[in-house]
């Protein structure tokens, strides 16, 4: 199926992480339902915020020219209004630390974890909300907006709005659907105010978010065609709408697809997510119609054996090719994960990294599929 191709030049080859599924050491919201039992405790993880400088020692090895990784907002404003500068000092040497190694740093503030404080007045249910997240934004760039390029404002709200306000898996826990359209209103709301405020302070940057699409089919069935319509707008859409005057580009997060009806045949990864790498052309293609350049900012899968990430890499990328021989502007892939870390409720058993790592000795091994994405990243090329 797959022939050489070539992707365009200055493509952006890299693998993402988060603070919270990696640092070890954080106090936060997560760290607190983890004491009181209701997840599992992520203690040291992979101890990434000493070890940050081996971890991009190794992204440099494989070839990779651009890292993302993510900001932990209790580290940087453990109470509300006081910033603390120590934790600013160490995120201007992790960034220098990628730039050294010549990959493009990605930076997002926010990935799903919350200072205790914002926990305590409600997260994003209070009504200002807007106003906090903004000012947190808007002081991390004054800080350190002259570090890096590429600056995303929040992680996949959609999963941390379903996650934490109707499944009940995720701090807060909840279940309930108005607080669900209102938590879902509010990051709206913050990531067009913070969008602005990060404007007004760095104009030069580039602003987006990482937005999780899944592709939505369904068998033709009159119900299940209603049923992947009205998902395909609500989950992928209704936020995408609402902010596509205040983003830069797109960050797109792929993983799987939902089919409504039929039969599903698709092999599945270790967290019994359909491997569906067609499905990815599908949704790349539908962004085009925002007319911004698209960076895959995660696609990646649990498999704790290395025997299925070598080919989903692969027949991801082919179909990423696919849609930029039809001119949609895909600029850059980000691997989820380089590191094995904390799959959130799953604790460490989901083994997503390019590279394994030992919970006991914190010793990093690199993966076999690992070198073949090094090929790809290298020659530019599949
Ligand atoms: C998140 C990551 C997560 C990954 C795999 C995305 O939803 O951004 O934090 O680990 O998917 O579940």
């Amino acid at each position: 199926m797959i022939g050489k191709q070539n992707f365009p030049h200055g493509f952006l080859w890299g693998s993402a992480t988060s603070a919270y599924q990696i640092e070890g050491g954080i106090e936060n919201d997560w760290s607190e339902a983890a004491r009181q039992g209701k997840i599992p405790i992520t203690g040291k993880a992979c101890d990434s915020y000493d070890k940050y400088e081996e971890d991009f020692e190794i992204a440099k090895s494989l070839g990779q020219n651009a890292h993302r990784f993510s900001l932990e907002w209790s580290r940087i404003e453990p109470e509300e209004g006081k910033f603390d500068e120590t934790a600013i000092d160490h995120y201007r040497k992790v960034i220098k630390a990628i730039r050294d190694r010549g990959m493009e740093p990605f930076v997002t503030i926010w990935h799903f974890t919350l200072p205790v404080w914002f926990a305590n007045i409600g997260g994003f249910e209070n009504p200002k909300a807007s106003f906090y997240f903004a000012r947190y934004c808007d002081y991390v760039l004054r800080s350190l907006g002259d570090k890096a390029k590429f600056w995303i404002t929040m992680n996949e709200p959609m999963v941390y709005v379903v996650q934490g306000y109707w499944n009940k898996k995720w701090p807060p826990f909840k279940k309930n659907f108005s607080k669900f359209l209102k938590v879902t209103e509010n990051l709206i709301v913050s990531h067009n105010l913070a969008y602005q405020r990060i404007k007004l302070a760095r104009p030069e940057v580039q602003v987006g978010i990482a937005k999780n699409n899944k592709c939505f089919e369904h068998n033709w069935n009159p119900f299940n065609f209603f049923l992947a319509i009205i998902s395909k707008w609500f989950w992928n859409y209704r936020f995408l709408n609402r902010i596509s005057d205040f983003q830069d580009f797109i960050g797109l997060n792929y993983y799987f697809s939902i089919k409504f009806g039929g039969k599903k045949t698709e092999q599945k990864t270790d967290m019994g997510w359909p491997i569906y790498p067609a499905g990815l052309y599908k949704v790349i293609k539908e962004l085009n119609k925002y007319g911004k350049p698209i960076y895959i900012t995660e696609n990646g899968l649990a498999d704790a054996r290395d025997s299925k990430r070598e080919s989903f890499i692969k027949d991801h990328l082919y179909f990423i090719q696919q849609a930029i021989t039809k001119k949609v502007d895909v600029r850059g892939y980000f691997h989820w994960s380089l590191l094995d870390n904390y799959e959130w409720a799953h604790g460490f058993e989901p083994k997503f990294g390019l590279v394994e790592v030992d919970f006991q000795t914190l010793e990093r091994k690199i993966r076999p599929s690992a070198y073949k994405f090094k090929e790809i990243c290298e020659t530019n090329s599949l």
